[in-house]
């Protein structure tokens, strides 16, 4: 008890400091999502997403080199079509936006670590991720596109497979697709914990995704629901071969990362969404919050939580920053 407890001890130094400190931001955890467009000499800015440009694929090594300066070592790729179906045909097809994309980066950058989004609004005509059937998407003839579109990505080189579609059973129809294609190291982070969120609005703009009718409320989760239904979709995924899950959106759901820490044994990866980094931007543009002690904050958080990696639109600033720091 106080006085001879005193708190305050353990804060006095900079390096006292250090010494307790629990959490150690560390670049190794940090993937940077890059959306690539077809088409030439494009770096079109993301107006709701400061700082995120879509880029053809003559400007993309550009962005992954800036990446890589930062000491980011993991990407994610998302492709954007100038071709849109109601099957979302330019997701699986091997000459496809994405398909070059990752094989251009990895015949540049050989270590550096490929995840692509596996899903079909980006491709899809009416912008939800899978067939339509009547007025809603079909499960069964969507898992079995997804499959497709998986091997592909795995053929051109990706590393990391990560379907964020949030239909039932994707991860086995994958697992199983990719054992029998020959890729069976192919690792699979599931969107395991995938919300129907209004965090996604500005990566709509980014993706050129946004559903032309209705919502995805009856595909993604219910952002009302508890956590036993977060718990059972992460029990699923890793029953049907997931080998990391995916919290997402990230800030208003850190209680979900913490509960699957203590649930399960795999890494835990929290996607820190689109408008929860078009907030920090917002706010910081205006001089009303400090960006980097936010960003900072914000990473902190994710790792007391529990999440090993976040994927994170802020990846390359926090880069700079933590060499800054050093
Ligand atoms: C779907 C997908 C979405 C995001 C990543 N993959 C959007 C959606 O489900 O509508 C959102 C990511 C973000 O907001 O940063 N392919």
């Amino acid at each position: 008890m106080f006085p001879e407890t005193r708190m305050r001890r353990l804060r006095r130094t900079p390096n006292i400091r250090r010494m307790v400190q629990d959490i150690q931001l560390n670049m190794n955890d940090y993937i940077y999502p890059i959306f690539v467009v077809e088409g030439e000499d494009i770096k079109k800015p993301i107006v709701s997403m400061p700082g995120i440009n879509q880029f053809s694929l003559d400007h993309l090594l550009e962005e992954v080199q800036r990446a890589v300066d930062a000491g980011v070592i993991a990407i994610m790729l998302f492709g954007i079509p100038a071709h849109k179906d109601d099957c979302g045909s330019e997701a699986y097809n091997d000459d496809g936006i994405i398909q070059k994309a990752v094989r251009l980066v990895r015949a540049n950058y050989p270590d550096l670590v490929i995840s692509t989004d596996v899903c079909m609004c980006e491709y899809t005509d009416h912008g939800h991720c899978g067939i339509i059937k009547g007025e809603t998407v079909d499960n069964d003839s969507t898992v079995a596109l997804l499959a497709k579109i998986a091997v592909s990505h795995a053929k051109a080189g990706a590393d990391i497979l990560a379907p964020s579609d949030m239909m039932d059973g994707r991860i086995g129809a994958i697992r199983d697709a990719l054992d029998d294609a020959g890729y069976e190291d192919v690792i699979i982070m599931a969107h395991s914990v995938k919300y129907a969120s209004g965090f996604y609005g500005p990566f709509r703009d980014a993706a050129e995704s946004a559903p032309h009718f209705g919502d995805r409320k009856s595909y993604q989760m219910d952002p009302a629901s508890g956590t036993r239904q977060a718990l059972q979709e992460v029990e699923l995924d890793l029953a049907e071969g997931a080998d990391m899950v995916i919290i997402k959106p990230s800030l208003a759901y850190l209680d979900l990362i913490a509960t699957t820490y203590d649930n399960t044994l795999v890494p835990i990866v929290a996607y820190n969404v689109s408008a929860e980094y078009s907030m920090v931007k917002a706010a910081a543009a205006n001089g009303w919050i400090d960006e980097k002690t936010i960003v900072l904050e914000i990473m902190n958080a994710f790792k007391r939580a529990g999440a090993k990696m976040v994927i994170t639109y802020h990846a390359i600033d926090l880069g700079n920053w933590l060499k800054e720091e050093q």
